[in-house]
């Protein structure tokens, strides 16, 4: 979609940087805008009708949107899609934690500048492109265990300008210790990050041990962990998970902020793991 009725009607009324391509939110904003001069019996213009006809018939397409976030002065560019799970996986949409991860990001780049990151699951790839963006880490590299994932990553990596192979790699976290040190030998990591990977109560034993492994590899390494609090009982579960293997963690709860550039849906809120090894068995060790 090219600058259209739409995107210079968003910038009329919220202003730069507040404009996405989406086409399921500009469709939503036309039929809010429309609906709003009809409540107060205003001429509707017929661009805004024909626009959102377009619309309409370009969503009956492929299910897929190219989503502009405007961050600073740069633009990041992700394929996403609309549908939460197709092809039986949920990475090739755009999940609510990595867009407020991508926030956290923007506002901490201190923990990730001259950093070595490591992103587990990493679905689209959105938050991994903001941090390489704007935060200026010494290296990045996206994991994720499923193939169409990894292309998905690969492609947006290329919209986003970046064509280097190793920034991408397999990794599945019921691999075993070996072959997890292995992916990550080139990357040996001082952060690592995950968002929206706490949803499903039985890859949650898998997941604590990756971080166990990768965490007990380097003491210094800490990992954030951004998830969308929607269970109790599943947060509760990580959270007896990680104390199961030594892993010890504090926590901040977030909620979406309306002005951000990410478009976050303002009824999620969210939970910010942050995790270490356990002092005290560090100590134990030495
Ligand atoms: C809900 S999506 C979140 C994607 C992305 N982090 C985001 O915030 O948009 C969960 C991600 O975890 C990945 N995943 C699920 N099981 C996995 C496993 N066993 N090993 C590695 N990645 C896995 C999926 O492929 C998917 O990309």
């Amino acid at each position: 979609m090219a600058d259209t009725t739409c995107d210079s009607l968003c910038k009329l009324f919220f202003g730069a940087p507040f404009v996405t391509a989406s086409v399921a939110l500009s469709k939503q904003f036309l039929k809010k805008l429309i609906a709003f001069f009809e409540s107060r019996c205003l001429p509707i213009h017929d661009a805004l009708f024909e626009e959102l006809a377009s619309l309409m018939v370009v969503e009956q397409n492929d299910g897929r949107d190219f989503n502009t976030y405007f961050v600073g002065k740069k633009s990041i560019t992700v394929l996403s899609n609309r549908s939460i799970l197709m092809n039986g996986t949920t990475g090739l949409h755009s999940w609510q934690a990595g867009k407020m991860f991508s926030l956290f990001a923007l506002q901490n780049q201190h923990l990730f500048a001259s950093k070595s990151v490591v992103e587990l699951g990493s679905g689209t790839g959105l938050t991994g492109l903001v941090i390489l963006h704007m935060c200026n880490p010494r290296n990045y590299l996206f994991t994720d265990h499923n193939p169409l994932v990894i292309d998905l990553i690969r492609q947006n990596l290329t919209i986003n300008g970046f064509n280097d192979k190793n920034l991408v790699a397999a990794l599945n976290w019921f691999d075993d210790r070996s072959t997890i040190l292995d992916v990550l030998v080139a990357n040996n990591p001082d952060v690592l990050i995950g968002c929206d990977l706490i949803f499903d109560i039985d890859l949650i034993p898998a997941f604590c041990q990756t971080l166990s492994t990768i965490l007990n590899e380097n003491q210094k390494c800490k990992a954030f962990i951004m998830s969308t609090l929607r269970n109790t009982h599943t947060i509760l579960s990580f959270e007896s998970q990680l104390l199961r293997k030594n892993l010890s963690f504090s926590k901040q709860e977030f909620k979406a902020e309306n002005d951000s550039c990410f478009f976050i849906n303002p009824n999620c809120h969210f939970i910010l793991h942050e995790i270490t090894v356990h002092l005290k068995s560090v100590k134990l060790l030495q």
